[in-house]
């Protein structure tokens, strides 16, 4: 199968999964690769908000414009998306139980497990509670796993 579109979950839609939207969407244009990219969140707390300005910062710094406005993951980005890439066990474990059907749940994933470069580590953490250096660091995860879908996606992999 050879993957169109990809739905990028983290708990708020403010810090991890707007990045990750916003680092593939960059990288999959430099790549020349024509993939769907969105995010969304499992929680409704910050629902039109801008990411973080945090990891706005972050991201400026290293290139990036995250500008996605927060919303909800809905039954139908199940049906609208190929992959649904979750950022910690906790996401995993609440798209499991939105799925629609079985079928949706065997699409899930978890971006962790396509580090390269970081390799071991489980989950892109949560930086929301954290300092600059958290949010450094899920940065750098997800560039790295970024890299990694791109390669696969491309190799028709995934
Ligand atoms: P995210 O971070 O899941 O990476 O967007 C969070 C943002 C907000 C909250 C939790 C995590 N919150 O509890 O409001």
């Amino acid at each position: 199968m050879s993957v169109s579109s990809i739905l990028f979950v983290c708990l708020g839609n403010i810090c991890r999964s707007p990045a990750a939207d916003g680092v593939m969407r960059k990288k999959a244009e430099e790549a020349g690769l024509d993939i769907k990219i969105d995010s969304a969140g499992i929680g409704a707390w910050h629902v039109g908000q801008l990411p973080d300005a945090r990891m706005r910062q972050c991201g400026r710094k290293r290139g990036y414009d995250f500008s996605h406005r927060a919303r909800q993951v809905s039954a139908q980005d199940f049906e609208q998306f190929d992959i649904i890439m979750g950022m910690d066990s906790q996401n995993l474990h609440d798209l499991q139980k939105a799925a629609p059907t079985a079928e949706a749940r065997s699409r899930i994933r978890l971006m962790a497990d396509y580090l390269a470069a970081h390799k071991g580590q489980k989950s892109i953490p949560d930086p929301y509670y954290g300092d600059e250096s958290d949010f450094e660091f899920a940065l750098d995860l997800i560039e790295d796993a970024s890299d990694e879908i791109i390669k696969l996606v491309k190799k028709g992999m995934i």
